[in-house]
């Protein structure tokens, strides 16, 4: 294929408004796949993809096409829909010229409609837009085509309107491709230089890498150089994805395909790198922003004896998610585990139902946290922290406030779409969660648009359910990383009898703390059991109490109901009792059973 016959291209949309739908009728128009009704999505191969309807993990096609008597080579570079992986859409952007912005006729722009937009305008791609779902009764094409220009600036005569379902108008989306999206600019000429836009896992052939061949020729047997880490590499296989892996023997600039090497793990890997031949002077792609966790949650078997089995099972999951961070940790309370870093609240949630259903072990998530930073003051201070600046996954290891100088939250722009009914409702709830109306827009005269500063941290327990629940489920949301802001926090912690829980220690802004210390107490209250003496559950910030709760004394008599002289019973039921005791933890010497801890901590 010369370069000119050649697209690459990306499908964006709000999450269910049709792209995998629409994947599968170019896949099946193109004859790449054959056309049966169980064709369902087979761009989203996960189990949890397809459970989901969500697409998670980038997955990449190249289809051949005629057009006017020429053959075309079109690469679909599949990219994730949802709020979480902006990363990943970035990442399989920067592989294409053009996209196809997809927009559903009935539902209209949403809230990722727009972040996907604003990457594609980024990345200077041509746009195309798109109406599907014109089938639905309930379709309003010529709405949603006004919403587009209000919005995007689209004009309403260049929109494609069709229906991926029943298959109306998909010809012209391959139309539109090869006119109205440019060639890669790529020579075939010039010194070998592919970019690495993704990896994976595979259990039989190790990692697989897609590329994008931007100059020259890779072919199968050579030696190639990863940029990031000038570590040389086999091209053991090279081949196109169509849909499923095919071997050729060399890929040519302009085309996208995977490779195969001796690379031993997805971390070497590295997104955004940059393969070219030894002794080559080329220039290296610009670097990706890295994946950062921004969302941190504790990862425990519900058993100490399966420990080894949880961690085979997340470190094979993260074999294929490189943004997932890991590192090991113990917990009095629940033992051995994880402290894990996620890239979102949805990306934790993934990855949780991803271990449940591969692995079929039992676990406990702790409630999310994310990574607070302060300032430290004072020279020798500052040598103690390894800096001035100090971030603090675990409230335990917060520095004491009297040699914090500053604090700072992780902060995150919302986009929130809904009619405008429900303006009121949502605007209070953002201001409950802290959030800063920053603008607000009609995108015609039934819905909104508003742009919300929120601190992350208050938006990652339920934040999307309350939204849903007060707009009767016609909002959507979206966020992107909006850096660091000054703000004022504390460390609240728990006493049982005086003695500091460590484990229980949590970091909140100061207007929560009352709160956070009275729920908590609430239900160490509820989950404690009574003991031969008094307890005094307290929370507190520093040494101001913020809440109390007693549990008075009780003496469980398990013998109780055994009156008469049974004596083997007895000692049965006493010998129970001990064993439950076993599953305590001591805190002073109080006996915490570790439900308490799992009530407190569990998500
Ligand atoms: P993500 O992978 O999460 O981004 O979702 P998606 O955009 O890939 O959506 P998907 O293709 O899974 O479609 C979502 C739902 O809309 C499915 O139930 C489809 O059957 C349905 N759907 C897609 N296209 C059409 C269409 O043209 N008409 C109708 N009526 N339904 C459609």
């Amino acid at each position: 294929f010369p370069v000119e016959n050649i697209r690459n291209f990306s499908i964006i949309a709000h999450v269910d408004h049709g792209k995998s739908t629409l994947a599968d009728r170019l896949l099946e128009i193109t004859g790449t796949i054959p056309k049966v009704p169980q064709n369902q999505q087979v761009l989203d191969r996960l189990q949890v993809e397809r459970e989901r309807g969500i697409t998670v993990k980038a997955q990449t096609a190249s289809l051949i096409h005629t057009h006017n008597g020429q053959s075309y080579l079109l690469n679909l570079i599949d990219t994730p829909g949802h709020v979480d992986f902006h990363y990943e859409v970035s990442r399989s952007l920067a592989a294409c010229q053009g996209v196809l912005l997809l927009v559903d006729a009935n539902q209209g722009v949403q809230a990722q409609t727009v972040a996907n937009f604003t990457l594609a305008l980024e990345s200077d791609l041509a746009i195309v837009p798109v109406i599907n779902k014109i089938d639905l009764k309930a379709a309003q094409p010529e709405v949603v085509a006004h919403q587009m220009n209000s919005i995007f600036g689209i004009s309403t005569d260049e929109i494609l309107k069709i229906s991926a379902k029943k298959g109306t108008g998909v010809w012209d989306i391959l139309t539109a491709v090869i006119e109205r999206i440019p060639p890669p600019k790529a020579d075939a000429s010039q010194p070998m230089k592919a970019l690495l836009f993704d990896s994976w896992y595979d259990q039989y052939r190790g990692v697989i890498a897609n590329i994008a061949v931007g100059d020259g020729v890779i072919t199968k047997g050579e030696k190639v150089v990863c940029m990031s880490s000038k570590k040389v590499y086999e091209v053991h296989e090279i081949g196109f994805m169509h849909p499923t892996p095919l071997a050729v023997e060399a890929l040519y600039a302009g085309q996208v395909g995977y490779i195969i090497t001796n690379m031993r793990n997805t971390e070497e890997a590295q997104i955004g790198d940059t393969f070219c031949h030894e002794r080559s002077d080329v220039q290296a792609h610009p670097g990706f922003r890295p994946a950062k966790a921004m969302v941190f949650a504790g990862l425990f078997p519900s058993d100490q004896s399966e420990f080894v089995a949880l961690r085979s099972a997340v470190e094979r999951l993260t074999l294929n998610d490189s943004s997932v961070s890991l590192h090991s940790d113990s917990s009095p309370a629940l033992g051995q585990g994880f402290r894990m870093g996620f890239l979102g609240l949805l990306h934790l949630d993934v990855f949780c139902q991803r271990l449940e259903q591969e692995f079929n072990t039992s676990f406990i998530v702790t409630s999310p946290n994310v990574p607070f930073k302060v300032k430290v003051k004072g020279a020798k201070n500052i040598k103690e922290h390894g800096g001035s600046e100090v971030t603090i996954l675990n409230p335990c290891h917060m520095p004491n406030p009297s040699v914090i100088e500053e604090y700072q939250e992780p902060m995150v722009k919302g986009t929130i779409i809904c009619p405008d009914q429900y303006l009121g409702s949502v605007t209070s709830l953002c201001l409950d969660r802290r959030g800063l109306i920053e603008d607000q827009l009609n995108i015609d005269n039934t819905r909104i648009m508003l742009i919300i500063r929120f601190p992350l941290n208050e938006i990652l327990v339920d934040f999307f359910d309350d939204l849903k629940s007060v707009t009767s489920g016609y909002a959507s949301f979206d966020y992107e990383d909006a850096g660091y802001e000054i703000s004022s926090l504390v460390k609240v912690d728990f006493m049982l009898n005086g003695s500091v829980v460590d484990e229980l220690a949590m970091i909140c802004h100061t207007t929560r703390a009352r709160d956070t210390a009275r729920r908590v107490c609430e239900k160490l209250r509820e989950t404690i059991p009574r003991q031969q003496f008094g307890i005094i559950v307290q929370g507190a910030v520093r040494s101001k109490i913020l809440a109390r709760e007693d549990i008075r004394p009780f003496r469980k008599d398990v013998t109780a109901k055994c009156y008469g002289g049974d004596i083997s019973r007895k000692t049965k039921l006493l010998k129970r009792q001990a064993e439950g005791k076993k599953k305590m933890r001591k805190i002073g010497n109080i006996d915490v059973p570790k439900d308490a801890f799992i009530k407190v901590l569990k998500r």
